[in-house]
C-alpha cells in the first residue's frame, strides 16, 4: 500500500520523530511504501512532494521542524481544494494519508475523513490544547525552554529590583504558561482563559517587592485584560482566520511601570520555544504516536487520532479530538494562584 504522510501548522519538536516512527514501521513490519508531500495541505494541493523512505529518516529522530515542510493551507478555503486532492492521491497511488497537525491540520483530516478519504491524525501542537489526548509532543520542549528562560530571568529581576514580564506562546490556552510559571516559580501567572485586573496585577508586584524579591510574570500572548481587546501585532489573517498574536507582555511591563513606579521589563520568548532539539518525553511520545499510526492505517481504522491516555497510546475519533479546544480550567489554575504575590 501507498501511504502519504504531511505535517501541516506551526513546526514543533518531534514532528521528525513521528515522519520516522511511521515510515520505520510502515515500511519493516507492513510493507508499506510511502511519499511526503511538502508543506502541509499546500504540497497536497499543488503535486509537490518527496520519496520517503528508511533511507530519508535517517538522523532526524532529534531534529527539530519537519524534514516535509509546513504551512497553514487550509484545502476547504480554495475552491476545488477537495476535488484537487482527491485528484492528486489517486494520481500518486496514495490509498491512505497520515495527516501530522493541530487544531486545524487535524480540522481538516476530519472533513476528510467524513467524505470517505481514508485518513488518520496524529496531535501536534507546543500549546497542548488538543482534546482527546493527554499531552500532545512538542508542549514539554516549549515548556522547557520557556522554564530555563524564566530560571534567568530571576537572577537578573533580583539584581536590578525590575519587574520582569516573560511573554510566552498560547493563543488559546495557557498551558505553556501554566506549566512553565509553576516550573519557573513565577509570582503571576496570566492565560486567555482567566481574563486579568490590572490593579490586581499591581498589587501582587508591589507585594512581591515588600519580600525582598522581583516578581515575574508568566503571561500567554493570548491573555487579556478583563474590560478590552485582544493585543494583536497586527490585523493580519491565515487561511484559518487567526490573527497573529503578540504584544500583551510589552502593554503589561509598560502599564505596571507606570502604575507601580517599578521598571519593568518584557522579553518575548516567541518562536525560541518551537525551536530546536526535542526533549526525551517528546521524541518518545512522537515515536509512540508515530508507530500507532502505522498500525491504524494497517488495520485499516481510518477517521481516527492516536492519543496519549495515561502512559498508553489510544486511538480515538478524529472529530471527538477538533471538536472543541482543550483548556486551562480554574482547578488547573489555582495551583499557580497559591504562589501568587
Ligand atoms: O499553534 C502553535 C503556535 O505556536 C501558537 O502558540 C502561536 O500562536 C502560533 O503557533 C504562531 O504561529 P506562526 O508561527 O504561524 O505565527
Amino acid at each position: 500500500m501507498r501511504v502519504g504522510v504531511l505535517t501541516g501548522g506551526g513546526d514543533c519538536p518531534g514532528l521528525n520523530a513521528v515522519i520516522r516512527a511511521i515510515v520505520r514501521k510502515g515500511v519493516t513490519e507492513h510493507g508499506f511504501d510511502f511519499i511526503g508531500y511538502r508543506d502541509g495541505w499546500r504540497g497536497l494541493l499543488e503535486g509537490q512532494s518527496m520519496t520517503l523512505g528508511v533511507e530519508d529518516c535517517r538522523g532526524i529522530l532529534p531534529r527539530g521542524g519537519t524534514i516535509l515542510g509546513s504551512s497553514r493551507t487550509n484545502p476547504f478555503a480554495i475552491e476545488g481544494g477537495v476535488e484537487k486532492i482527491r485528484e492528486n492521491l489517486a494520481g500518486d497511488g496514495v490509498e491512505a494519508l497520515v495527516a501530522i497537525g493541530g487544531e486545524d491540520t487535524l480540522g481538516v483530516a476530519t472533513r476528510l475523513a467524513e467524505l470517505g478519504v481514508d485518513v488518520v491524525g496524529v496531535p501536534k501542537t507546543i500549546d497542548n490544547d488538543l482534546s482527546g489526548t493527554d499531552f500532545t509532543f512538542g508542549f514539554d520542549t516549549a515548556v522547557n525552554i520557556a522554564t530555563e528562560a524564566i530560571d534567568r530571568l530571576h537572577t537578573t529581576a533580583e539584581s536590578h529590583h525590575r519587574v520582569l514580564v516573560v511573554e510566552v506562546m498560547g493563543r488559546h490556552a495557557g498551558w505553556i504558561a501554566l506549566h512553565a510559571g509553576i516550573a519557573g516559580g513565577a509570582s503571576i501567572v496570566l492565560i486567555p482563559e482567566q481574563p486579568f485586573h490590572i490593579e490586581e496585577v499591581c498589587r501582587l508586584v508591589e507585594r512581591r517587592f515588600e519580600s525582598e524579591y522581583a516578581p515575574i510574570i508568566v503571561v500567554s500572548e493570548g491573555a487579556t485584560p478583563a474590560t478590552g481587546d485582544m493585543t494583536t501585532q497586527d490585523r493580519a489573517l491565515d487561511d484559518f482566520g487567526h490573527v497573529r498574536l503578540g504584544g500583551i507582555g510589552d502593554r503589561l511591563a509598560h502599564e505596571i511601570e507606570s502604575r507601580t513606579g517599578k521598571e519593568a521589563r518584557s522579553v518575548v520568548l516567541g518562536h525560541v520555544q518551537r525551536g530546536g532539539t526535542p526533549s526525551a518525553f517528546d521524541r518518545w511520545l512522537a515515536t509512540r504516536l508515530g508507530l500507532e499510526a502505522a498500525d491504524a492505517v494497517a488495520s485499516g481504522d481510518f477517521g481516527t487520532m492516536m492519543a496519549l491516555h495515561g502512559a498508553r497510546i489510544a486511538r480515538i475519533p478524529l472529530a471527538e479530538a477538533t471538536g472543541e479546544l482543550k483548556l486551562v480550567g480554574p482547578e488547573e489554575y489555582a495551583a499557580a494562584e497559591v504562589f501568587f504575590g
